[in-house]
This record gives structure tokens, sequence and C-alpha cells, in this order.
């Protein structure tokens, strides 16, 4: 991960595909004095992302551009955050795959939090695996993005129980609070 240190924040960008649930709990971090970042940009691939609508809240930028052709779609933002000076980028809840030279481009500036406790149970339904699979603990990571999916560097992990009586929703609400402490954690330890 690239050291982004100096006096002023670091100007971030917060990709998402859904409820935006972590992308409001970083504007609200990113607001904090001693947060080292400030967000410029929210991203999503689909006009349908209900955390768009934090764009408005926080008087946030947004940009939508679906993903269909990826490529023309990258451009584009790889341009828009050039414009807009982005520095950083946090995925979270994004749900497309970017491409190698995106993330070439952006090298060792991209992180992800993933629903699970990486390596275990990379891509989709992590919560219905690990129930499946009757493990006693689940969890999540926010790790640096790299071209393998759901493979870079491990910045913090968190653990969470799982009871007899979770099913993957209630998993899912489990792992998700502790996603928004995870988070800024990762974060503060990336910068400070
Ligand atoms: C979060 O649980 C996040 O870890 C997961 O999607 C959810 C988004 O919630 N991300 C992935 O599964 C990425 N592969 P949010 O939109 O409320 O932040």
């Amino acid at each position: 991960m690239v050291k982004l240190t100096g006096l002023k924040k670091i100007k971030t960008a917060v990709f998402i595909s859904g409820a935006g649930s972590n992308l409001k709990n970083l504007i609200k971090f990113s607001k904090i004095k001693k947060s080292p970042i400030s967000i410029g940009l929210i991203f999503s691939n689909t006009p349908k992302a209900k955390g768009l609508r934090y764009s408005n809240q926080f008087n946030i930028k947004k940009y939508v551009a679906s993903f269909k052709n990826s490529k023309i779609a990258e451009e584009k933002i790889l341009n828009l955050l050039k414009k807009e000076s982005i520095e950083f980028i946090c995925l979270a809840g994004f749900m497309k795959i970017l491409s190698k030279g995106f993330i070439k481009k952006f090298n060792g500036k991209i992180v992800n939090i993933h629903p699970s406790l990486l390596p275990k149970y990379k891509g989709l339904d992590t919560h219905i695996k690990a129930i499946q699979n009757k493990d006693k603990l689940a969890g999540c990571t926010v790790h640096s993005v790299t071209a393998k999916l759901d493979s870079g560097k491990i910045i913090l992990q968190k653990k969470v129980k799982i009871s007899k009586k979770d099913t993957p929703a209630s998993l899912a609400k489990k792992v998700l609070s502790q996603e928004h402490k995870l988070y800024p954690a990762a974060i503060k330890r990336i910068f400070n």
C-alpha cells in the first residue's frame, strides 16, 4: 500500500452498487478532524444504488456509469478521477470487477471491504457459504485491491461469532455492523 501522507486530507472516491451503509459511515468518518480522508466523489455502476442519496444529503459529487461496456465506463471514471484530483479509492459494496489496467493506474491506492474472513470465501454469497459449512466464525476484511479478486494484502480483519440461530440475513447484519467499525480503522492504519 502506497502511503499518501501530507497535511491535507486525501481526496477519496467511494465506489458503490447498493445500499451504501459503508459509504455513509465513511462520509461520517471523513468529517472527523483526525480522519486522513475527505470524500470527493461517489461512483455507482447503477442509478438504482440507494447509497446515491448520500450525494445530495452530504453535498458530494456523484457519477453513474453502467458497466455493460466496462472499458468505456472505466475510461470515463479515470478521466473524472483525474479532473477531481482523486488520490484514493474505497470500494464499498461495489459489485463489479475492475480491470487490471484500471487497478494498475491506481496502483496500491484502492481498498475494498469484503464480508468474510479472507482468504476464506472470495466472491459472492459469503454468509450462505459460512452457514452451510457450519463455520463458527464469520467476519469482514479490508484489503488492498489487486488484479486477482479479493486477494490483495489484508489490512485489517474482524471476527464475528456465528450462532446456531443465524441465517444468512442475520449474519449479514451482524457482519455489516462490524464493517462500519473496521473500514475507518483500516483507513487510519493505512495513512497514520
Ligand atoms: C457489505 O457487506 C460489503 O462488505 C459487501 O456488500 C455489502 C454492501 O453494503 N461487499 C461485497 O460483497 C463485495 N464483494 P453497503 O452497500 O450497505 O455498504
